[in-house]
């Protein structure tokens, strides 16, 4: 919603070097800046950062991006709120959008609940701290349990005082509207309409529910007698969905992404205790089942979780079933089963980080096998039991997205079950049939649906399915997918590059028009009617073609304003020398040196503009494809030129594109023509109408002809195949 001129200044107030300072620690290496990679475990730095490119990239897991992709990444957030980010780092005021009036209604309620809860979150940090009865009760229940107060910071943990209506109070008297107090769930409204209303927790020790951007949405509370229910919680409101949170993720985020793991546990004690041990990389699903929206929420910061069980939990046998839609979902999944008489939390208090993680190394477990253990458990000599078992394993399998996954499971399981693989094999085979058969008949959809891998966050902090793979259904495509790619990148990191003259046919002209690389390509594809057959190229293309109708004029911009800077520079210097010098000709001698050198600067600035032009916008862009696919392009460290001049100067890509972008571009041409042969091939096997035959090949000769002067061009020698 934040209007465009405004995401134009912010990504232009970013500056790479600045954004990730924030985050790593950076040392200079020549001209770019090198540290250790946020997004993995690494000891001897492979992270750099260019500021001249404003791209960081990690050279050994390949994460990084533009200042935007790198604030999504690292803090998990969509592309907006990486905008909004960016905006008070800069302190750059946000012009959003003029919403609807409905939207506007929901959007100033929303505001209202999550500003209300965010205040009432602060009364119950203040009641444990700054009250007797929070310190006497709350806080020293927390200190009984082992809660550090670093945790209780963390967590946003409180205290509700034991009255009728001392939240009620308190932020009436603050001026809050009553109406969001019970919209939220924190307070009931009286039942005779007239006195206001009283608390719904009193007297118990309050963990707050933080979405992933950290606001706080939702409250439970514990209580610390015997007599009451042990939890109250916030209602669902419009701000809380109780299937689509996880307590504890907004803290754990960042670990689970550095961990490519996710610990999953039960309750609020067990989250806290797993973070004060270090396993930040937890989350709980508070006492319910796992719920799709949950799991998904876990898939956008990896494919990896662990199930913590509790080692006497009477509930492992009934929460199997819940495991299945992680595993559906195409997570791998884990499970640590406790010993006995430990849940995570009086695990984790017991024993240091190491043992811990002794533990896990140990007796983690893969699922399918952990189930198969656990259903046999005493019906190892039931026949009927036994057929069960197996019929709810292959039930497992047959939801697993990935084919090579359930062919290794079926396997597996075969040897622990001792059962025909075979037999097993049809089995997962006809589940998954039937499965298919099902939604097809929910859909009246031809196929099943496809299965996509997730790799990184979209605009959402959602994963989608990046382009690094060629499209599967068409052939041509694939083939033509790497001459495309790299024309595309020649389009990305130098498009608007001054690259040559335009060829005046008529010789009408004095000075030939320049044209810019992207123009140059431009006219290419059109002379030859050849168009992108990759989607994400076609589209990259298109909105690069899209960025020169606004390139002049920015650059006018540009230009006016480094124009004011050289002529303040200039005078700044003129003044200097005036002092400085004692002859007339010292001083022309030494203006004249001045006016180069600004010269010099002015024209590198400007190059560097045009060259960074749609590199920049396009690797900060909202599309996540085509941001995603712009930073892997610019990114990947091309080889070096191997020619070394006698004065060993390294040629760098910049200056042979001349040559490079017509090879790139005759490449693709090249191939193109030979999917055109081989069509005619095809189309041969089959004529037998002698015209038509005696024109194909005439077609044929034609094409190659046609690929034998690209050849020619190409410097490579090409064998024509017989026919
Ligand atoms: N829960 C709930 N309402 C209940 C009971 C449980 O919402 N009446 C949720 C809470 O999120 C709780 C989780 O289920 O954290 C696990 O329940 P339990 O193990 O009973 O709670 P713990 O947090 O482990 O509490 P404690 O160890 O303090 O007894
Ligand atoms: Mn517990």
């Amino acid at each position: 919603m934040i209007d465009k001129a405004t995401v134009a200044q912010i990504l232009d107030a970013a500056d790479i070097v600045d954004v990730v300072s924030d985050f790593v620690s950076l040392k200079r290496r020549g001209a770019n800046y090198v540290g250790l990679c946020p997004f993995h475990n690494e000891k001897t730095p492979s992270f750099s950062v260019s500021r001249a490119k404003g791209i960081c990239h990690c050279f050994s897991c390949g994460k990084g991006g533009s200042p935007v992709n790198f604030i999504m990444e690292h803090e998990q957030l969509s592309y907006y709120e990486a905008l909004k980010y960016l905006a008070n780092k800069y302190h750059i005021e946000i012009h959003e959008r003029e919403l609807t009036d409905e939207e506007k209604i929901e959007q100033s309620d929303r505001e209202s609940m999550l500003i209300i809860n965010e205040n009432a979150c602060k009364h119950f940090e203040q009641n444990l701290f700054g009250t007797n009865e929070g310190r006497n009760i709350g806080l020293a229940y927390f200190n009984e349990r082992g809660f550090s107060e670093q945790m209780i910071r963390r967590f946003h943990l409180g205290y509700s005082i034991d009255k009728r209506s001392d939240l009620y109070d308190a932020m009436v008297a603050n001026g809050y509207n009553p109406r969001y107090l019970f919209e939220t769930g924190l307070c009931i409204a009286s039942n005779d309409g007239q006195s206001g209303g009283y608390d719904r927790f009193r007297g118990r020790v309050m963990f707050p529910v933080l979405n992933l951007a950290g606001k706080i949405i939702a409250f439970g509370g514990r209580t610390l007698k015997h007599d009451k229910a042990k939890y109250v919680n916030s209602p669902e409101s419009l701000i809380y969905k109780k299937s689509n949170e996880l307590y504890g993720l907004y803290q754990a985020k960042q670990a689970i992404t550095k961990h490519d793991k996710c610990f999953l546990v039960e309750g609020y004690a067990d989250v806290i205790s797993m973070h004060q041990s270090g396993f930040e990389n937890t989350v709980a699903s508070s006492g319910t089942s796992l719920t799709e929206g949950q799991i998904r929420l876990i898939h956008r910061f990896t494919d990896n979780v662990t199930v913590l069980y509790d080692g006497d939990s009477a509930g492992i046998k009934a929460s199997l079933r819940s495991i299945d839609l992680l595993l559906a979902e195409g997570l791998n999944i884990k499970v640590l089963l406790l010993p006995d008489g430990d849940d995570p939390d009086s695990f984790s208090r017991k024993h240091s980080s190491s043992e811990i993680q002794a533990f896990i190394d140990e007796h983690e477990e893969d699922f399918i096998r952990f189930k198969i253990r656990i259903l046999l458990q005493g019906c190892e000599n039931d026949p009927i039991k036994r057929s069960e078992v197996i019929t709810d394993v292959v039930k497992s399998i047959s939801v697993i997205p990935f084919p090579i996954n359930r062919s290794v499971y079926t396997q597996e399981c075969s040897r622990l079950l001792d059962i025909d693989e075979q037999v097993l094999k049809n089995a997962v085979e006809r589940n998954i049939i039937e499965a298919r058969k099902k939604s097809y008949q929910r859909n009246n959809a031809p196929q099943a649906q496809q299965q996509t891998i997730s790799t990184q966050p979209n605009t959402n902090g959602e994963k989608v399915a990046v382009s690094n793979n060629v499209p599967s259904d068409n052939e041509k495509s694939k083939l033509l997918y790497p001459y495309e790619e790299a024309v595309t990148r020649y389009i990305i990191k130098y498009g608007m590059s001054d690259f040559c003259d335009a060829i005046d046919e008529n010789y009408e002209t004095e000075t030939p028009t320049r044209l810019t690389l992207l123009e140059y390509i431009d006219n290419e594809l059109t002379l030859d009617e050849m168009h992108f057959t990759n989607h994400i190229f076609s589209k990259i293309y298109g909105m690069a073609l899209g960025l020169i109708g606004n390139f002049n004029p920015t650059m006018e911009t540009y230009k006016q304003k480094l124009d004011e800077e050289c002529n303040t520079r200039r005078s700044q210097s003129i003044e200097q020398i005036r002092q400085e010098c004692q002859s007339l000709d010292e001083i022309n001698m030494r203006e004249k040196r001045i006016d180069a050198e600004l010269e010099q600067y002015r024209d590198e600035q400007l190059t560097t503009f045009r060259n960074n032009y749609i590199e920049k916008i396009l690797c900060s862009s909202e599309d996540d494809e085509v941001r995603q696919m712009s930073i892997k392009l610019v990114s990947e460290k091309y080889h070096l030129s191997k020619i070394h001049t006698k004065y060993n100067k390294v040629q760098t890509e910049y200056d042979k594109l001349i040559t490079l972008v017509p090879e790139a571009i005759y490449n693709w041409k090249s191939t193109l023509i030979l999917c055109q042969i081989k069509d005619i091939r095809k189309q041969l096997e089959t004529e037998e109408d002698p015209t038509k035959v005696e024109n194909l090949l005439k077609q044929m000769q034609d094409l190659f002809a046609l690929r034998s002067q690209l050849a020619k061009y190409l410097g490579e020698r090409v064998v024509n195949p017989k026919i």
